[in-house]
């Protein structure tokens, strides 16, 4: 693998290969995946739909199976089966048939890179095969028993049986045994839809459990992960200037902000997960990708930019001698300690109405401590996780040390609609005075007990059930019952830093949405992902913020396009008993609609204002239209901010 500069020799510049040998080695490992078609599809084509959704239950015997069998059939390896069951399945190959799969790269050239091992000296494995190298990415290793005679010509890759023939297991004594390749990596075909287009990369991340053999190393860089996808199904296109991606692990957000952005910088504390990232952008042909190391927000300090994204590693993870820490999860702070930080740090750096988008979990906490090792009742009072949340949002200063906040605020009820935000409320001192509190949107997906959320992340770090699953379980919940949680929340930030009309930092009154709502039920339907709903809908949002009653009633509003209505009716009756507004895309909500909303819904059209529509209903339902004005307006706004209704264009 290519080396970053070491941390000391940083000095704030940038990180970044030492891209003399190294780009021209990329470029022929791309050039050489593209003509092998090492792509989603086409593995898909080798090995079937049902290895596939195997593969995603982490389970390769399905695929091992399809390659072995469609080998059978063309009495040849493909080159891209050859590099699929290196690469995605981690199992080794023979050097000739890699050699084949790497024409231009070459074996010798992917050790190079660091994406192999060879298990010969390059030089004796390139005197036969492979005379211009692979090995410096750090991408491959070839081994080579000894006694065996190097083959470039002998057929390789899985038994039929779908057992790995592993060169290293062969008798010293067999002939002609092939010299076999192992993966140091895992590079996969990735291919995506959003608001651009369709597009696939590639991407190499380190090798998963199934090709160890054994659980994950604590500096372990992931590779594209469920939380991944969600964050980058989030991700707003809204196009930007400046990107902050903190926490990059193996590049992908950076490279999806790309695609918005006319710069990103990527920053982790892991340097191996930079020099990844570093690889994956230069695999993919991205070059406004800049690469930092740090804390946190410690390598951007002073700097400020429109959009930052984060799947930071939120997983809360007992701090007790013994329990892993896992780098690409846990940020080894104490609870939701890293998600507060990031919650806290994001205003400092986010340009007026920037808008910063983040995964995390959240805390629900006994309003008191449990005695030690006791788990909190289900009678003790507990503070709303979203209390807890708020009270980040209005006080973005760095954290210091976490406290116990048995001490926090009265419990405050979970804003289930946006709320406009109550300036007179007084500062709790910490927030720096350019710095008002932040817009913010929060979803909440899941909740999950703490045994429930134990056993999920003690399994993904590959321990299964047994004395040391028992002693990290009991770890586990004697770290939430020190500060009485009795659930954990999973969901999706979105903040901004409110800005006056004339660009600056808001000040008092600028900040207008502070919504935290729970969204348990399955999301709608998009396949280019809920960014571009998401930005609708905040637009939407300041839209209508911005409007009085009187000029509201004075907009012209059509319906969305994916929305439907459902009426019941009882046997035999003309009107209905129930009436509910489908939402077909974003968050697939529902809403029961009355008489009244329904009329005027179906009536917005964008040919008459809101005030005619309610004037006519108030006519035809025989009401006062003054306070039908006053029961409707509310729920336009609503129907607004959720993407039901549409501004005028
Ligand atoms: C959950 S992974 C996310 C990787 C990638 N962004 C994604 O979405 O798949 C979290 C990343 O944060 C990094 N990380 C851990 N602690 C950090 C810290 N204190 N500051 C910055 N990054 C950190 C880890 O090394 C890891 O790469």
């Amino acid at each position: 693998m290519p080396r970053l500069p070491r941390r000391s020799d940083l000095s704030g510049a940038d990180v970044g290969f030492n891209w003399g040998v190294t780009s021209v080695l990329i470029a022929r490992l791309r050039s050489d995946l593209a003509a092998a078609n090492f792509s989603v599809t086409a593995l898909t084509g080798l090995w079937g739909v049902e290895a596939d959704a195997a593969l995603q239950r982490n389970q390769r015997v399905p695929a091992r199976r399809g390659l072995a069998a469609l080998q059978a059939k063309l009495g040849r390896v493909e080159p891209s089966a050859t590099l699929a069951e290196l690469f995605v399945l981690g199992l080794s190959v023979a050097q000739a048939d890699l050699a084949a799969a790497l024409p231009t790269l070459t074996v010798a050239g992917a050790e190079e890179l660091g994406l192999v091992s060879a298990g010969v000296p390059v030089g004796a494995v390139a005197a036969g095969t492979n005379p211009s190298g692979a090995a410096e990415l750090g991408l491959v290793t070839s081994l080579v028993p000894a006694g065996a005679k190097p083959s470039g010509a002998k057929p390789s890759g899985a038994d039929p049986s779908g057992a790995e023939i592993d060169s290293a297991e062969l008798p010293a004594s067999a002939p002609f045994a092939p010299a076999r390749v192992r993966p140091l990596v895992e590079l996969r075909p990735y291919s995506f839809l959003d608001e651009f287009g369709a597009d696939s990369w590639w991407i190499v991340s380190d090798l998963g459990e199934l090709a160890l053999g054994r659980p994950l190393g604590e500096s372990h860089v992931l590779g594209i992960g469920g939380a991944s996808r969600t964050l980058s199904g989030l991700i707003m296109p809204t196009p930007a200037g400046r990107v902050l991606d903190l926490g990059t692990g193996c590049g992908i957000q950076a490279m999806h902000a790309s695609r918005h952005a006319e710069h990103v910088v990527a920053t982790d504390i892991s340097e191996r997960a930079l020099e990844l990232a570093a690889l994956n952008a230069a695999l993919n042909g991205i070059d406004t990708i800049e690469f930092r190391l740090g804390s946190l927000f410690e390598p951007v300090a002073g700097e400020r930019f429109d959009h930052i994204i984060s799947n930071p590693p939120f997983v809360i993870t007992p701090r007790t001698p013994g329990v892993p820490s896992y780098e690409y999860r846990d940020g080894g702070m104490v609870g939701d300690a890293l998600v507060e930080a990031v919650v806290r740090g994001a205003a400092a750096h986010l340009n007026p109405g920037g808008v910063a988008q983040l995964l995390g979990n959240w805390e629900y906490r006994a309003a008191a401590p449990a005695a030690a090792g006791v788990e909190a009742g289900p009678t003790a009072s507990v503070t709303d996780a979203f209390a807890r949340l708020e009270s980040w949002l209005d006080a973005p200063a760095a954290p210091g040390p976490v406290p116990f906040d048995g001490d926090a605020p009265a419990e405050r009820p979970a804003s289930a609609r946006t709320t406009e935000y109550d300036r007179s409320t007084p500062s709790n001192g910490t927030e720096p005075a350019d710095a008002p509190p932040l817009d913010a949107w929060v979803i909440e997906r899941e909740v999950q007990l703490p045994s429930e959320y134990a056993e999920t992340w003690i399994r993904d770090g590959g321990t299964r059930p047994g004395p040391d699953f028992d002693r990290l379980y009991t770890a586990w919940l004697d770290d939430f019952a020190a500060r009485g949680v009795t659930r954990v929340g999973f969901g999706y930030l979105l903040l901004r830093l409110p800005a006056t009309p004339d660009g600056h930092v808001g000040t008092a009154g600028a900040s207008t949405l502070r919504r935290l709502e729970r969204l348990p039920d399955a999301l709608g339907h998009n396949p280019t992902g809920l960014g571009s709903h998401l930005a609708a809908c905040l637009a939407a949002h300041d839209w209508q913020a911005a409007m009085d009653d009187a000029r509201l009633l004075r907009a012209h509003l059509t319906v969305a396009s994916d929305v439907t209505e459902e009426r019941h009716f009882w046997p035999g009756q003309d009107d209905p008993t129930l009436m509910t507004l489908h939402q077909g895309g974003g968050f697939g909500r529902k809403v029961a609609l009355d008489t009244a909303l329904a009329a005027l819904i179906g009536a917005c059209d964008g040919d008459l204002n809101v005030g005619a529509i309610i004037g006519a209903l108030a006519q035809l339902l025989d009401a006062d239209e003054g306070d039908l004005s006053a029961e409707l307006l509310p729920r336009v706004r609503e129907l607004l901010d959720d993407g039901f209704l549409l501004p005028p264009a």
